[in-house]
């Protein structure tokens, strides 16, 4: 089989070492791929993911039998419908289903219709409208979010009133998200443990993976910039199996059922960002793909063939498959660029030992491939290091030892990935 893996980053990278453990699969391309992935798939770094048109030229001139749409901007445009016109098979939502990330007008307007239980919002198209909200009725802090997508940053937590009208006016009048800020979902700031929930669904059957939870904040102590993610760990310790079962019930089934019920039904990987506050779970976003870097702690976990599992979401026989997962742990350490989430330098050359244990996997994510072989790096986030093992404290040692023996000039990672799930579980 010929595959196509549309993306470039560290969860591309873990989506393409899980599939290629199965042997049937001949040649994996990657559009466009990275420095490191370079090793593992044939990538083409002239199609960037975006480039709608140019893949699927590709996907009909290469024979692709599956195609694995990864990011969010090419689901959010019709890369999938676009794949299936070719009659090309694939994985992932269509651009209808793929609103649910791609909108969080559209997202917190289906929670609402279907009791799914979320913060409670208002949604504003404009300004002046917002800005009085603010003064008349709002609490501090509270949560102003642009419509679309923002490469992650469209969320802001004003702590006061003069922060939340800046947060406005900037998203709204200095746009600064672009497009995505024309319309904004202002609302209550929810308290509580986050959780990350990752599913396989063909629209009805739904096989929720093992949790897991990101740290997002550039610092330790979850402190400083909002990033992508330094780092993830699953399972997540506080989403017990009473939590699941009571999220399953009230959440997941109720979105597929809405999904449907609004005529756009979702297939694919259905992300859950729950929030765990003290008057149950609530629902802080969806999206509409695999998390980054949570696929790097939960793939490895998979003992399922990846390409078995989204073959039978493409033909909505995901019922039928038994998924299995090992009982394992697993830590990811992301490795950054230094002044990441803000400006940094690119172009420096990485050492990884030749001799890493075999539980630990490197992903990359932000590096590319020089013609004399050197492997430099080119973004922010460059390198996730992930060790699976039996427990999660020995996962994250065995991670921060790896990346201990990784280099590159400006190397930056959070000391404390993993920190409070080990507290929780500590009780
Ligand atoms: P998002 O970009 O939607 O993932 O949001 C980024 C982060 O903002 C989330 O991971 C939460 O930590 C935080 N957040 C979003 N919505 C809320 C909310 N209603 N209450 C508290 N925190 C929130
Ligand atoms: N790690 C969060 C996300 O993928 O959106």
């Amino acid at each position: 089989m010929n595959l196509l893996v549309v993306g470039g980053g560290g969860r591309e990278h873990a989506i393409i070492k899980k599939l290629k453990e199965n042997p049937t699969i001949e040649t994996i391309y990657a559009l466009p791929g990275n420095g490191g992935i370079a090793r593992d798939a044939v990538c083409v770094p002239s199609i960037g993911a975006k480039d709608i048109e140019k893949i699927v030229d590709f996907a009909k001139a290469h024979a692709i039998d599956f195609a694995v749409v990864a990011p969010d901007d090419p689901l959010a445009l019709g890369c999938v419908d676009r794949l299936h016109e070719a009659g090309i098979p694939c994985f992932g939502p269509d651009a209808k289903a793929a609103r649910i990330e791609a909108s969080k007008v559209f997202a917190k307007n289906l929670m609402k219709k279907y009791g799914i239980p979320t913060a409670r919002y208002d949604v504003f198209s404009d300004p002046a409208k917002a800005l009085a909200y603010l003064k008349e009725t709002a609490t501090f802090p509270i949560v102003v979010k642009a419509d679309g997508l923002a490469l992650g940053k469209g969320v802001l937590i004003p702590q006061n009133l003069q922060e939340a009208e800046a947060a406005v006016r900037s998203i709204m009048e200095d746009k600064a998200f672009g497009d995505s800020g024309n319309e904004i979902v202002i609302e209550e700031f929810l308290t509580g443990p986050e959780v990350s929930v990752l599913a396989f669904t063909d629209g009805t059957a739904i096989v929720p993976m093992v949790s897991s939870m990101d740290h997002k904040r550039a610092g330790d102590g979850d402190t400083g910039l909002n990033t992508g993610g330094m780092g993830t760990v699953a399972p997540n310790p506080y989403y017990t199996p009473e939590t699941a079962a009571a999220c399953m019930e009230t959440i997941f089934l109720p979105t597929l059922a809405a999904m449907r019920a609004e005529g756009c039904p979702f297939k694919g990987c259905l992300y859950f960002g729950l929030m765990l506050t003290p008057e149950g779970p609530r629902v802080i976003e969806y999206n509409c793909r695999f998390g980054d870097p949570e696929t790097q702690v939960v793939l490895p976990l998979l003992k399922t063939d990846l390409l078995t599992v989204m073959q039978s979401v493409e033909n909505e026989t995901l019922g039928n498959l038994r998924v299995e997962w090992s009982d394992g742990a697993a830590a990811c350490v992301i490795l950054a660029s230094g002044g990441y989430p803000e400006s940094y330098e690119k172009g420096k050359e990485i050492t990884i030992p030749e001799n890493l244990p075999a539980n630990v996997t490197v992903y990359h994510a932000g590096d590319k491939l020089l013609e004399d072989g050197k492997l430099v790096t080119s973004g922010g986030r460059v390198l996730g290091v992930t060790a699976a093992k039996e427990t999660l404290e020995a996962a994250l040692k065995d991670a921060y030892a790896a990346a201990e023996r990784i280099g590159f000039e400006g190397k930056y990672l959070r000391r404390d990935i993993g920190k409070r799930a080990l507290r929780a579980l500590e009780g």
